[in-house]
């Protein structure tokens, strides 16, 4: 079976793929990752070919531990307590590459950065105990779709590739990991990537504000690279038009709701948190966007999200969702 119950076997069977080179999915708190052999540079190419993904787009390296983590990167003082307190869990750190460091090249895209998280989820972290090797893993989606959160969306858009795809149900959270650059001597951090943990909580640690190079966009620096290449903007399209914001859809609209009561709608309509629940609402996010986008529906009307905690970050996915667009249905 291409979908799998993960057991103690089926773990095995899956990390011994894995360091045979090939591509198994798996669930983590977050979404389902691609994972492959973060060391094998053939295994991490079939990554690339799989999702169809701009090859200057760095992954995400995911280890069992904060010392399995150390081994591979140069953790500063911040990011050794930022590791401490929030792992295993859904938050990545951009940090330097040991000299020597067995990860393919291929995985950081030539930089001399490394991304690393260490996965909450039970099955994520067997798999990693099974393997025996850091797993390279994006989302588990092809390059421009949504995010998938659960194991049938692998299976849509990935199912001729992988060798196995764990089933865990539905992500607990629903978005990504955030990411931050912990490079900075100092103990600066920048903020690459909204996600599952609040900047507010980040801030909270390490008692200073974020710098943002985040949003929309490009560089701040004027390079004309996007911050971090996961940031390219078509990076969360559904194929119907995502209008943001709206109070009243129009006629045969879908209508992606937030909070009760929503407004009158003659189309689909799915409500991403009827309590106005945030953390509720992030872990509906890309499932409630790609069934409506599966209705057939040529435009998603989305209510308004407050901006605030989660809200940010959910957020910052519309907006991408509703500026970079797969080819019209036709
Ligand atoms: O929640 C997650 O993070 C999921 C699950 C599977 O763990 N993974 C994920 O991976 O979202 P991916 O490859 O879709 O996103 C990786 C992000 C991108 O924004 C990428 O540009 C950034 O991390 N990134 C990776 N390495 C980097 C580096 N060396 N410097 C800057 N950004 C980097
Ligand atoms: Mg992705």
């Amino acid at each position: 079976m291409l979908v799998t119950r993960p057991t103690g076997r089926t773990i095995e069977e899956a990390g011994a793929s894995i360091r045979a080179g090939q591509l198994v999915a798996f669930p983590t708190e977050t979404v389902y990752g691609l994972g492959a052999d973060s060391t094998n540079a053939r295994a991490v190419a079939e990554i690339f070919a799989a999702k169809g993904r701009p090859a200057f787009n760095p992954l995400i390296v995911h280890v069992a531990s904060l010392e399995q983590a150390a081994t591979l990167a140069e953790l500063t003082t911040t990011a050794q307590s930022l590791g401490a307190a929030f792992w295993p869990g859904p938050l990545t750190l951009v940090a330097r590459r040991r000299a020597g460091s067995p990860i393919a090249d291929l995985v950081t895209a030539g930089l001399d950065t490394v991304a690393l998280r260490v996965p909450a989820h039970t099955i994520a972290l067997a798999l990693l105990r099974a393997a025996g090797v850091p797993i390279a893993a994006p989302s588990a989606n092809r390059s421009g779709h949504v995010s998938p959160t659960r194991a049938e969306h692998v299976a849509a858009d990935l199912g001729d590739r992988v060798s196995m795809i764990l089933d865990g149900g539905a992500c607990e959270h629903g978005l990504e990991s955030t990411v931050l650059d912990v490079t900075g001597d100092g103990g600066g951090v920048r903020l690459l990537r909204l996600g599952a943990v609040t900047a507010e909580a980040i801030e909270a640690l390490i008692g200073a504000k974020l710098v943002r190079a985040t949003g929309v966009g490009h560089s701040a620096s004027g390079d004309g690279l996007p911050v971090s290449p996961g940031q390219l903007l078509n990076h969360y399209a559904p194929r119907a038009r995502v209008r943001l914001n709206v109070e009243s859809p129009v006629p045969g609209e879908a209508l992606l709701a937030f909070g009760s009561p929503v407004p009158a709608h003659d189309g689909a309509m799915l409500n991403l948190s009827p309590a106005a629940d945030l953390v509720e609402a992030a872990a509906n996010l890309y499932s409630g966007l790609r069934a409506l986008d599966d209705t057939g529906a040529t435009s998603i009307a989305v209510m308004p999200i407050p901006h605030i905690g989660l809200g940010e970050a959910i957020n910052d996915r519309l907006a991408r969702a509703a500026v970079g667009r797969l080819p019209e249905r036709s």
